[in-house]
């Protein structure tokens, strides 16, 4: 088979990395490629979803796989399935799930699945109003796509009052901050269920823990996720049954709706002193939640994509590794904030064999690793214990270098 897969960060290279392993694959295309992945893929520059559709048709594509949300959003889906051609993933109808907090909220609770009170509003001064009904802290959330930095978390009124003048006055998200939604704070520890999604089942993968912000200690600004291992040790059984309750539900719901697809359903959890709620929906596979996830996967990835586009997919088409696996990020100094690219990255070379590198924001000029984005690498690595992964993955970072090079250091302390 012929794959293309479209994104080209940390999550992009581990979904290549695992796609390259199957069987079924004889070639891989990447939109667009970086440091990493250009060594087991090849690079195509596509700018747009015509593009996108224009190579797939030329190039007799088999499959295309979407890691992340914005083309799914525009409709790539639709386009690819209006001309016949295989793509996983949810239609634009669907990636709402993603690409809207009120569409969202409103699905959860048409279907009484649990999630924290909230209200939307379109304009200023409603919003305004409406923080009244409301305890603090509250949270503010812009309604579209705002590359993760859409959410405020506000301690009183004042900081409330700051953060709609940036989403209305300001307007610093532009049209995906024309509505908002005021929610309820929940108090508790956060959960991420990623699951396979078809049209009659919903399969979850092995759950991980993200580590989102860029400080020890979790402290300072949200980012992307700066680390990750899998499994996650704070899920006790108990609680794993009862978010695979709440995704079953879920996954009826969908069905119910003409909302199901064939693709990921990332769901985040907050798991409160009342029960397991559910904070947001994404479309797609998590970063750097896949760079954790897929090298304990030992089934064909492939395969089981293609058995969830078929509606066969069931939980003993996957087999896992017993072993934790851990990834702590490498980021450019600055990040999330501003930072300098084009530093030129040494050491890979210098690692112990069994260590996985995923590129997040590389590229390779006349044979020179350079850094290209504000997470670099992903340093990976399997083995016994959690303790023990931490061990292997911090004395290998210590061979690694670029200059401004930030990255922390309790990735995996629980
Ligand atoms: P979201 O994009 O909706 O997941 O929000 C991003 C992050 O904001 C979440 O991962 C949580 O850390 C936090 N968050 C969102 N909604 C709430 C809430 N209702 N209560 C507490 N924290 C929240
Ligand atoms: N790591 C969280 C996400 O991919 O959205």
């Amino acid at each position: 088979m012929k794959i293309l897969v479209i994104g080209n960060g940390g999550r992009e290279h581990a979904l290549i990395w695992k796609i390259a392993q199957s069987k079924l694959v004889d070639k891989i295309f990447s939109v667009t490629g970086n440091g990493g992945i250009n060594k087991i893929a090849e690079s195509v520059n596509l700018t747009n979803n015509f593009e996108i559709l224009d190579f797939a048709k030329n190039n007799n594509i088999d499959l295309t796989i979407v890691g992340p949300e914005n083309p799914l959003c525009e409709g790539l889906v639709d386009l690819f399935e209006e001309n016949k051609l295989k793509i996983f993933g949810p239609n634009k109808k669907s990636a709402q799930l993603e690409g809207s907090k009120e569409f969202t909220k409103e699905f959860l609770i048409r279907n009484n699945i649990p999630t924290a009170k909230y209200f939307s509003y379109t304009d200023y001064n409603s919003a305004l109003k409406g923080l009244d009904d409301f305890k603090y802290p509250l949270v503010i959330k812009a309604d579209g796509l705002c590359k993760g930095k859409g959410v405020f978390i506000c301690k009183d009124k004042d900081e409330a009052i700051i953060s709609l003048n940036k989403i209305f006055l300001d307007k610093i998200f532009g049209e995906e901050g024309n509505k908002i939604v005021i929610e309820e704070f929940l108090q508790g520890f956060e959960a991420s269920l990623i699951c396979l999604v078809s049209k009659n089942n919903i399969v979850p993968l092995e759950p991980a823990k993200d580590y989102k912000k860029i400080g020890e200690g979790d402290i300072g600004e949200n980012t992307g996720g700066v680390g990750c291992i899998s499994p996650n040790p704070l899920l006790d059984e108990n609680t794993e049954k009862e978010l695979n309750t709440i995704a079953k539900k879920i996954q009826k719901s969908l069905e119910k709706e003409d909302l199901a697809y064939n693709g990921i359903l990332f769901i985040g959890f907050m798991i409160t002193e009342e029960g397991a709620k559910v904070l947001e929906f994404n479309v797609r596979f998590g970063d750097p939640e896949t760079e954790v996830i897929l090298p304990r996967l030992k089934s064909d990835l492939v395969d089981v994509i293609l058995k969830t586009m078929n509606n066969e997919i069931s939980e003993d088409d996957l087999q896992w590794r017993e072993e934790y696996c851990l990834t702590t990020v490498l980021c450019s100094g600055g990040y999330p904030d501003k930072y300098e690219t084009n530093k030129e990255i040494v050491g890979l070379d210098k690692l112990d064999k069994d260590i996985i590198v995923f590129h997040n924001g590389t590229k390779l000029e006349k044979e020179v690793l350079l850094t290209n984005g504000g997470r670099v690498l992903s340093v990976t690595t399997l083995a016994d214990s959690l303790e023990e992964a931490r061990n292997i993955v911090y004395e290998n970072i210590a061979r690694i270098d670029f200059d401004g090079m930030y990255y922390r250091k309790d990735i995996g302390k629980i």
